[in-house]
């Protein structure tokens, strides 16, 4: 078989793993080609690809960002559509797709799949936000970044007697703020599963300096307060019309410090977490993730994606992914929350 690969959507660190595991595989074990689709759907509709072989994916997993390029481009629009893929396709002699990408993507993936075109997707989210699979990779790396940023926020906010108020990626769902609060130590964790009031989260704030410490607080950028409308945007929209996030902790230092007295610092870690060399376990989970996404393509399972469901990877409907967020659950932030203030 002849095979295009392409990564779409927000990168994240573990994407050339993938490809490669995909590519070592694919021609070690059952002599098929690849292709790799420029800027993710654009080099789709646009027939834009290159060559890639194993001498290209050499050293790639442990490589950040996607030597393919990424973009949130829809397949449907600028002169995209199925009919028109399937010709670009059959014109290249290409005949199957392995789309690596979240939420969007995987959507517009099963959109064309259910008009007839041969993909397989793999989930990738930082956010770890996609129902279906347990984890992708490149959350585990965006959590040790921001767990490293929370380390060193906190030996300054000692020295300085201030609260932290740390920013960290998650537009609908807390996960990277769960896990990056939880492994920091913070003194509280804001997600945007669970609004919180002001008062609540300097009462936190107000027992942690009674105690002689420096709050820290973790948020992510999705979170809202009470009585605000939904999550704090004043950037504009991306290209799928979504509000562009960032700055909630410039909003919630403030309000701590009038209220407290305390005086506080935010922090917003922003794309550092996307960026730079995937964590080991992101390395192997997206190298496991490219072996079975080839193994889907072989067995001609489209429509699926490939999954982890604890320890092994399997075979999901893409339409299963695409239903609903991956939110965290009510129990796990009340977990985390008995360790507040
Ligand atoms: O969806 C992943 C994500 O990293 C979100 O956490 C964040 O809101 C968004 O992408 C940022 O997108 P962009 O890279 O387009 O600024």
């Amino acid at each position: 078989m002849r095979i295009g690969i392409l990564t779409s959507g927000g990168d994240c660190p573990g994407l050339n793993a993938v490809i490669r595991g995909a590519v070592l595989k694919g021609d070690r074990v059952y002599g098929h080609e690849f292709v790799g689709f420029k800027w993710g759907w654009k080099g789709v509709v646009e027939g834009d690809m290159i060559p890639l072989d194993r001498h290209r994916v050499r050293g790639l997993s442990k490589e950040g960002g996607t030597i393919l390029g990424s973009s949130r481009t829809n397949p449907y629009e600028s002169g995209g559509g199925p009919e028109n893929i399937q010709r670009m396709l059959d014109r290249n002699g290409i005949d199957a797709i392995i789309a690596i990408g979240g939420e969007g993507t995987l959507t517009a993936a099963r959109r064309l799949s259910d008009d007839g075109l041969r993909i397989v997707g793999v989930p990738k989210t930082i956010d770890n936000d996609l129902q279906a699979t347990d984890y992708s990779f490149g959350f585990d790396t965006a959590v040790g970044i921001a767990v490293d940023a929370i380390d060193r926020l906190r030996t300054t906010a000692e020295s300085h007697r201030r609260c932290m108020v740390v920013e960290v990626m998650g537009r609908y769902v807390g996960w990277i703020a769960l896990h990056a609060g939880m492994a920091g130590g913070a003194h509280a964790i804001l997600i945007p599963e669970v609004p919180q009031s002001i008062e609540r989260v300097c009462e936190w704030v107000e027992s942690v300096r009674d105690r002689g410490r420096a709050p820290v607080v973790v948020v992510s950028e999705g979170f809202h307060l009470d009585g605000m409308d939904g999550a704090h945007s004043h950037k504009g929209l991306d290209p799928f019309g979504r509000p562009l996030l960032g700055g909630i902790a410039d909003i919630i230092a403030p309000m701590i410090e009038e209220r407290t007295g305390i005086e506080s610092r935010a922090t917003v870690i922003g794309h550092i977490q996307r960026g730079g060399a995937p964590s080991a376990y992101d390395r192997v989970l997206a190298t496991r993730f490219g072996l079975a996404a080839i193994d889907a393509v072989t067995e001609e399972k489209w429509g699926t994606m490939v999954a982890l469901r604890g320890t092994e990877v399997v075979s999901a409907s893409i339409t299963d992914a695409t239903r609903r967020l991956n939110a965290v659950p009510r129990h796990r932030y009340d977990e985390a929350a008995l360790l507040f203030g």
